[in-house]
């Protein structure tokens, strides 16, 4: 029986990491898999997460199951991070832990197909992991194009699919730092995107991957915020993977909002029964380690001051590429206004083997480039790679 099973490819962004290792070229270039680099091309713990980890070998009592919902010191704690004075009250709002930021979204988009949704309408390009947990998921997807050609957000086209929405439409929306384009709604365009959702039969998903990375955590929240702040039902995907640099400790959470505290927490045993058929439990550690570092001041400044210094450096390659103005046939100008860990360039499938083959750079097919592999010593030879290959 199982060998009627078909050949698949790997997830292209993944194989990446493994095409990567094995090029024994010094002067590689990564700018594959969304991972954050230093100036130094290290991604390292960080120092707070490092000491929740030594307090946790010494002093966690026990690694006895905590249930489906996971670590919920660890899902209050974040609430005031992601939701601050938008948090849904009286019981309107809840979550759990879940593996990872991937974790988060599939439950939203399962638990919204079990409340009904049969379509998904979603801005593309998109997270490609996005389009894959939907059609797993067996719901369809309505795509409309996000952003415009000259970098900013393509607010007709959203407006044109949300005006369409009916009931049994879920709308999944990145909350900041848009994953692929790095083209964020304005603070504008979000408070018109609430105003249009508060009106709007289609069911709000939001996927928040990197709070802290695009303008800091406060201004990266606006968006969640506005529309939580307008829309009673609203599904949210999160997270820590990048902003406590957990990615393989698989550190999510899920939360839920409704217009009252019963329905809420009949969402949530929803939430947790499909958890359970998943998944079970999600994993432990990373979940906790932040918990650790929310509950101590000393350790949540400790992190905020990474984060915030990891944000600058993005920033501060974002502005070196846009300054560059153009390399070959590339406008680099837009990626200066964009946010966040990734940009999109016009680049063909062959120009991007190509940058891989002869000038050993790493990028998605899509033409998706992480930033943050830019540093100091190597973002010239990858202006001029990449003027090379497109001029
Ligand atoms: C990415 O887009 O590179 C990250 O979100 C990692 C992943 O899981 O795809």
């Amino acid at each position: 029986m199982l060998n009627r099973l078909e050949q698949q490819a790997p997830d292209a962004l993944l194989a990446l990491i493994k095409l990567f290792k094995a090029d024994d070229r010094p002067d590689k270039i990564d700018l594959g898999v969304g991972v954050y680099k230093t100036a130094d091309g290290a991604t390292p713990v960080f120092a707070a997460i490092k000491q929740a980890e030594a307090r946790l070998v010494a002093e966690q009592p026990s690694k006895a199951y905590l249930g489906p919902e996971g670590d919920m010191g660890f899902v209050g704690a974040l609430i005031p991070h992601v939701f601050g004075n938008a948090a849904p009250e009286g019981g309107r709002l809840d979550g759990m832990q879940t593996p990872g930021g991937t974790g988060a979204v599939r439950l939203a988009l399962a638990l919204a197909k079990k409340a009904g949704v049969t379509r998904v309408i979603m801005g593309t390009p998109s997270w490609p992991n996005h389009a894959q947990i939907v059609s797993d998921l067996e719901l369809e997807l309505v795509g409309f194009s996000h952003a415009n050609p000259d970098g900013s957000a393509n607010m007709d086209a959203l407006r044109a699919a949300l005006a369409s929405a009916g009931t049994g439409d879920a709308i999944l929306l990145h909350g900041c730092c848009h994953n692929p384009t790095g083209v964020d709604y304005t603070d504008a365009e979000w408070d018109e995107i609430a105003g249009i959702l508060a009106a709007s039969p289609a069911l709000a998903v939001i996927d928040v991957a990197y709070q802290g990375l695009g303008d800091g955590m406060e201004a990266d929240a606006y968006g969640l915020r506005a529309v939580m702040t307008c829309v009673e039902e609203v599904l949210v995907a999160y997270s820590c993977d990048k902003n406590f640099g957990l990615y393989r400790d698989r550190v999510g959470a899920f939360y839920v909002a409704t217009g009252d505290g019963d329905a809420t927490a009949r969402a949530i045993s929803n939430a947790a029964a499909l958890a359970r058929a998943n998944w079970s439990m999600p994993p432990d550690h990373g979940g906790a380690a932040v918990r650790v570092v929310l509950e101590d001041d000393g350790l949540t400044a400790s992190w905020l001051e990474e984060l915030e210094s990891m944000r600058i450096r993005i920033g501060q390659v974002r502005a070196q590429l846009g300054a560059a103005g153009t390399a070959g046939g590339v406008d680099l100008e837009p990626l200066g206004r964009q946010k966040g860990m990734f940009a999109m360039l016009p680049v063909s499938k062959e120009q991007v083997q190509q940058l891989r083959s002869d000038h050993a750079v790493y990028m998605a097919g899509s033409g998706r480039i992480n930033v943050a592999g830019l540093t100091t010593d190597n973002i010239d030879k990858f202006v001029a790679a990449l003027a090379e290959v497109t001029g």
